[in-house]
């Protein structure tokens, strides 16, 4: 044992078997790009983490009454879902529709009441408390058209010191009046809203059209004019989710190349934009994402439940030389997708995959929900791995957390069974234990 005075004094420290990413396995291999510690010591500091690998290594860098064990568990970076909205939180699992006809019967009815600041409120802790609940830790989150959504989202995320990308749903048509706004008046709320929260702890603010068949041009327009005013700003929106959506966009624009070539258009391309399930994209449009630095979201349980269609993992992540990949990340789009657990969006994107002739690892889809999803965002120096000077934003997962699960692992040969199985079988229930920058935000038990 070294002596005390070798410990780092303010130091606290999780130990247990730890798992992460070095690298992509997509280009990498799931082998290379894995780093599983069966007994390791993640060791934090205001916040982030100082230290990362072997328990026999680093145990001498801090105190053991400092130590939180968790033997049994799995400790993984905290997860990352990057397109989802919190307003719809209430409409989730609404019967018989899809695109558009779920968008007029349930979510604009459901988005109407965030004119009240107080539902705005309730509605984001409830969202929150959820998302700690599914060891979720940072997302990017569309709220409605009235900026009090975004001052009560961003107010409550601030309060839980989550990392958290929001912004105000900007619609001039196409929609009910109750919520629309006008191409001014969307720029100057997103505006003031950028001056308010953009930078603000750990809080970014997201420029967000919703999709381009309820934008007029002149809205587009001032949505990329103030992306360019705002570049450190994200862009998110919708794009070739449904084949409806798509054929009224061709006829709303039909000057277009295609449905990415309107917001290309419009400046609203490039790093830090995340487009929601491009599930019907042509070669140009994939071509386009990749040299922009766009990003996708896929939204698996969504896609599936709204009958959308199959996102193409090959194409997005493994296409043929010469063609480079796109940045991708996981995603819930709840209400249109049915859970806000990563997980069971893990689970389910394995199905898609299926469906689609390609077999997602678990270590490729615990990638797309964490390091992935940080590199999606732009933020893979902050979050999505445990590594030394990032934030201690951390999940500990119950390995064991239902009878049946519990019998299964029982049979896993490896890290990389086990992982497959909590992804096809586990959901919020194996949430253990959750830290926010280092402190316990969330403990099941
Ligand atoms: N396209 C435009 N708005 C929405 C939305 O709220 N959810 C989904 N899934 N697609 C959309
Ligand atoms: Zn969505």
């Amino acid at each position: 044992m070294p002596p005390p005075s070798a410990h780092r004094s303010a130091a606290v420290a999780l130990r247990g078997p730890t798992l992460s990413f070095v690298d992509d396995p997509f280009q990498a291999g799931d082998e290379a790009a894995l780093r599983y510690e069966p007994d390791g010591l993640i060791i934090i500091e205001d916040g982030l983490i100082t230290a990362a690998g072997s328990h026999a290594a680093l145990r001498g860098q801090v105190a053991p009454e400092a130590v939180t064990r968790y033997p049994d568990a799995l400790i993984l970076p905290g997860l990352i879902d990057t397109h989802v909205h919190y307003p719809q939180t209430q409409i989730i699992g609404a019967y018989g529709a899809q695109l558009i006809d779920w968008l007029n019967e349930y979510t604009f009815v459901a988005e109407q009441q965030f004119a009240d600041a107080g539902h705005a409120r309730a509605v984001s802790r409830t969202f929150l408390d959820e998302c700690l609940r599914a060891g979720t830790t940072t997302a990017a989150v569309y709220c409605t058209v009235h900026p009090g959504s975004v001052d009560a989202f961003f107010e409550a995320a601030r309060e839980y010191g989550m990392r958290m990308v929001a912004g105000k749903v900007l619609m001039d048509r196409n929609a009910p009046a109750a919520l629309t706004d006008t191409a001014q008046a969307g720029y100057d709320d997103s505006l003031a809203l950028i001056e308010r929260w953009h930078g603000k702890d750990r809080l970014h603010y997201a420029i967000t059209p919703r999709f381009a068949p309820t934008s007029t041009p002149e809205q587009l327009e001032a949505a990329g004019a103030l992306w360019r005013q705002h570049p450190s700003a994200y862009m998110q929106t919708h794009l070739s989710e449904n084949q409806a959506e798509i054929e009224w966009v061709k006829q709303l624009f039909p000057r277009r190349a295609d449905y990415l070539d309107v917001y290309d258009h419009y400046g609203l391309t490039g790093p830090r934009s995340v487009f929601g399930h491009a599930i019907h994209l042509g070669e140009r449009e994939w071509q386009r994402l990749s040299e922009t630095g766009s990003a996708v979201a896929h939204c698996p349980t969504s896609n599936t439940f709204l009958g959308s269609g199959l996102f193409d993992f090959a194409r997005a992540r493994q296409p043929q030389p010469p063609a480079l990949p796109v940045r991708t990340g996981l995603a819930t789009d709840v209400g249109g997708g049915t859970s806000l657990s990563m997980l069971r969006t893990m689970g389910e994107a394995y199905k898609v995959g299926q469906l689609g002739g390609y077999s997602l690892s678990a270590a490729k889809a615990l990638y797309l929900a964490t390091r992935g999803a940080a590199q999606a965002l732009y933020l893979e120096d902050k979050i999505g791995s445990i590594e030394a000077g990032l934030e201690a934003d951390l999940l500990v997962l119950d390995l064991k957390s239902t009878p049946l699960i519990d019998f299964r692992m029982k049979h896993c040969q490896d890290i990389n069974e086990a992982l497959f199985v909590q992804m096809i079988m586990a959901d919020d229930r194996a949430t253990k234990a959750v830290y926010i920058k280092g402190r316990l935000a969330y403990s099941r038990d």
